[in-house]
C-alpha cells in the first residue's frame, strides 16, 4: 500500500515517510488507504488519530489474543468445599465479620469502585445504566440506590467510630467515552445524592481499536479509527494510568470493593463481605450464587485445571454441553457457582496484578459487526474482563450469598433480568424485612405486582426496622423513609 501511495501523486499527496514506515513496522499501513481522498484538515485528523495509538501495545494485545484463542477448553468444576456459604454460618460468625468490616470502614480503609463503562446495548438505552429508574415507588435510579447504601454504611461506621467523627467512603466510578459526560451530569444534577462531591471520583477506562481477524485496525471512516471500550477489566490499567491507585494509598485505603452497575440489590461497601476477607486474610474474593439453569447468562467460577487457579468462564465462552452437564452424585449442575460481579481486593493485590495483566495481555475476543469506511465488516473488539485478575491471586475466596438478598440484575429491556424483574425482587425482599420487623402489609392490588420499598437511608440489610415497622401497617405500593 505504501508503494501505491508513492505512485499516486506528487510530494504533497504523500503521507510523511517516517510515519508510513512506523505503520508498516506494525502491519497497519492500510489505515492510510484513503489518504488521497482526504483534504488537509482530514489528513491532520488522521495523523492525530494514528499517533494516539500505542502501536506496540495494540499489536501485542491483538497478536497474543488472536494466537491464544480459547485457552480454557477443559475447565474443572469448583469443589463444594472451595466455597464459603453464608447461610451455613452461625449468627455469631456473621456478626463478627460484620463488626470486623465495619471497624475497618470506620478506620477509613475501604474504597468502593463502580464499573460503569458499559453501553447497556441489551437494555436498548443510550443513557448510562446507572441512570435507569426501575419503577420503584420512590422512582430512585440505580445510582441513587448505590449512593444511599454508601450513606447508610457511612452512618453506621461513624456511629461505631464515635466522638462525632464522620466516616467518608471514597467512591471511584469508572466510566467510558460513551458514559462519561452523561454520568457526571447526572450526579451533578442530583447533587451527588447527598454524598460529598469530593468523595465521588470519576475516571475513564481506555478504548482499543477494533481489528480484523488478521489483527488489522478497522477504520470507521477515512480519517477515524473504529474504537471500543477495553472491557470492564480495563479498570486495572485505568486505575494505574489515572493515578488513582496512588491516590487510594495516600488516603490509607487497604481494601477496594468493586461492583457492577446493573444489580438493584448490590450491597455496596458490605461490612460482612469485608470482614470475611479480613478474617480469611485474602487479597481477592468474589461473591457467588448458585446458577438457576444451564443457559442463565452468568459467568461461572471454575478451576483452570485440576488444583489449578480459580477463574471465571463467561457464559459466552462456556461450551453449552458443559454448561448443562450434571454431577452424577448430586444431580446438580457441574458448573453451578455463578459470578455476580461483586469482588473485594486488597489494594496491594490491585497494584501488583495490573502490571502482570498488562504483560501477559490477557484479552477476550468479542466478534461483532463493526461499521467501517467500507460498510459493515466482521471484526473483533478486544476486551479484558474484571475477573481476568483472579488467576493471579495467591488464592481467591468464593463467598456464596443468598441470591434473593443480593442479586437483581438489570440487563434486558423486558422479561428475564429486566427493570421489572429487578424491581419485584427488591420489593419482595423489603417486604420480608418489614414483616420480620413486625409490620403489616395491606394491599388492594395483587402483591406479586408491587410491594414495599425500604429506603437504604434507614436500612442497609434489614436492620433498624423494628422501631419503624413494629405494629404498623403499610399500604402498598409505598416507600418507608
Ligand atoms: C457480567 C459478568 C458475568 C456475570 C454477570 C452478572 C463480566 C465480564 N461479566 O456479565 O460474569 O455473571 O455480570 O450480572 O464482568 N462494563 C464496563 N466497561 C466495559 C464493559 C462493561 O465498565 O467496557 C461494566 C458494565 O457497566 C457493568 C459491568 O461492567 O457494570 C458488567 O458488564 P456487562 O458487559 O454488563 O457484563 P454482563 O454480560 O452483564
Amino acid at each position: 500500500m505504501g508503494e501505491a501511495l508513492l505512485e499516486a501523486g506528487g510530494e504533497s499527496m504523500l503521507p510523511p515517510q517516517a510515519f508510513l514506515e512506523r505503520l508498516k513496522d506494525f502491519g497497519q499501513e492500510h489505515t492510510l488507504g484513503r489518504w488521497k481522498e482526504l483534504n488537509e484538515v482530514e489528513r491532520d485528523e488522521l495523523i492525530c488519530e494514528l499517533e494516539a495509538v500505542d502501536l506496540p501495545r495494540v499489536s501485542r494485545i491483538a497478536r497474543k489474543t488472536l494466537q491464544r484463542g480459547d485457552s480454557l477448553r477443559n475447565p474443572v468444576p469448583l469443589a463444594e468445599a472451595s466455597v464459603s456459604c453464608i447461610e451455613e454460618r452461625t449468627a455469631q460468625e456473621r456478626e463478627r465479620w460484620w463488626g470486623l468490616g465495619l471497624k475497618a470502614i470506620s478506620e477509613g480503609k475501604l474504597a468502593v469502585l463502580l464499573l460503569s463503562g458499559g453501553q447497556g446495548t441489551r437494555l436498548g438505552s443510550n443513557d448510562p445504566k446507572g441512570c435507569i429508574n426501575i419503577g420503584l415507588p420512590s422512582g430512585k435510579s440505580l445510582f441513587q440506590l448505590q449512593a444511599e447504601r454508601i450513606l447508610r454504611i457511612q452512618k453506621l461506621a461513624s456511629n461505631r467510630a464515635g466522638s462525632g467523627r464522620l466516616v467518608m467512603i471514597p467512591w471511584y466510578i469508572m466510566t467510558s467515552p460513551f458514559t462519561d459526560t452523561a454520568t457526571r451530569q447526572f450526579f451533578e444534577a442530583k447533587k451527588y445524592f447527598g454524598l460529598e462531591a469530593q468523595q465521588v471520583i470519576f475516571f475513564q477506562q481506555g478504548t482499543l481499536p477494533c481489528v480484523t481477524k488478521e489483527g488489522k485496525i478497522i477504520m470507521e471512516s477515512a480519517c477515524k479509527i473504529s474504537r471500543a471500550p477495553d472491557g470492564n477489566g480495563g479498570v486495572y490499567a485505568a486505575l494505574k494510568t489515572s493515578g488513582h491507585l496512588e491516590d487510594m494509598a495516600k488516603r490509607g485505603i487497604h481494601y477496594v470493593d468493586c461492583f457492577s452497575v446493573d444489580n438493584a440489590l448490590v450491597r455496596v461497601a458490605d461490612p460482612l463481605f469485608l470482614g470475611y476477607c479480613i478474617d480469611r486474610n485474602v487479597s481477592c474474593a468474589a461473591k457467588a450464587v448458585k446458577k438457576l439453569y444451564p443457559q442463565e447468562r452468568v459467568g461461572v467460577f471454575v478451576r483452570r485445571a485440576k488444583n489449578g487457579p480459580v477463574a471465571v468462564l463467561e457464559y459466552s465462552e462456556l461450551d453449552p454441553a458443559l454448561a448443562s452437564s450434571v454431577n452424577q452424585e448430586t444431580g446438580r449442575l457441574n458448573f453451578k457457582w455463578s459470578n455476580i460481579c461483586m469482588q473485594m481486593y486488597s489494594l496491594e493485590f490491585l497494584a501488583a496484578v495490573t502490571d502482570e495483566l498488562e504483560q501477559d495481555s490477557i484479552y477476550h475476543v468479542a466478534e461483532k459487526t463493526i461499521p467501517s469506511a467500507d460498510g459493515p465488516v466482521q471484526g473483533i473488539k478486544l476486551e479484558q474482563y474484571i475477573f481476568d485478575a483472579f488467576p493471579y491471586a495467591p488464592s481467591v475466596a468464593i463467598f456464596e450469598v443468598v441470591r434473593e438478598e443480593e442479586f437483581a440484575p438489570v440487563k434486558n429491556a423486558s422479561g428475564v433480568d429486566s427493570p421489572e424483574s429487578a424491581r419485584l425482587l427488591l420489593l419482595r425482599l423489603h417486604m420480608r424485612w418489614v414483616v420480620a420487623a413486625g409490620g403489616f402489609i395491606l394491599h388492594s392490588v395483587p402483591l406479586h405486582l408491587t410491594g414495599v420499598e425500604v429506603s437504604p437511608l434507614i436500612s442497609y440489610a434489614g436492620e433498624n426496622l423494628e422501631e419503624i415497622c413494629h405494629g404498623r401497617s403499610f399500604h402498598v405500593p409505598c416507600e418507608i423513609r
